[in-house]
């Protein structure tokens, strides 16, 4: 059984993964209206990648006995400077991200809460490869500065993301 400290933070968890997922599709949907539809696209799988975050904790509170409370997902910006500011706000919300669940493992070790320890585990894995994929995409648009067949060279290869939802989610 988990605790009801843990409870409420893997809820909050819950609530800040599909804020994060809410926060990818706003990028999405506002780089639609800039013609750039490969990183629109690529922003659409990771609002999807994102649910998937969201969904494998909403299955491990179940898993533990615990009570998944949903709460109201705060109201994401909606426009951007340009895709550099786009792609630099992905990794500073994907550091701040890494940095809750950072928490979340202390404070699983502060209870002694193995179990969740060892799921948050994959979570620090992934935070390795967000942070690293956004990191590659804002290096890419500055390197090219102000290119637009550079941009749109770029634009393509993003296209070529698709996000497919592993079974577990349906926990
Ligand atoms: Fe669910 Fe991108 O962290």
């Amino acid at each position: 059984m988990i605790s009801s400290t843990m409870q409420k933070s893997l809820n909050d968890q819950i609530n800040a993964e599909m804020y994060s997922s809410y926060l990818y599709l706003s990028m999405s949907a506002y780089l639609e209206t800039t013609g750039l539809a490969g990183f629109a696209g690529w922003m659409k799988s990771q609002a999807q990648e994102e649910l998937f975050h969201a969904m494998k904790l909403f299955g491990y509170v179940h898993e533990r006995g615990g009570r998944v409370i949903l709460s109201a997902i705060d109201t994401p910006p909606g426009e951007w400077k340009s895709p550099l500011d786009i792609a630099e706000s992905v990794l500073a919300h994907e550091e701040k991200v890494s940095g809750l669940i950072n928490g979340l493992v202390d404070q699983a070790l502060a209870e002694k809460d193995h179990a969740t320890n060892a799921m948050l585990q994959w979570f620090i894995t992934e935070q390795v490869e967000e942070e690293m994929t956004a990191s590659d995409i804002v290096n890419k648009l500055k390197l090219i500065a102000d290119s637009p067949n550079a941009l749109f060279m770029i634009d393509q290869e993003l296209g070529k993301r698709v996000f497919t939802m592993p079974a577990e989610s349906a926990g």
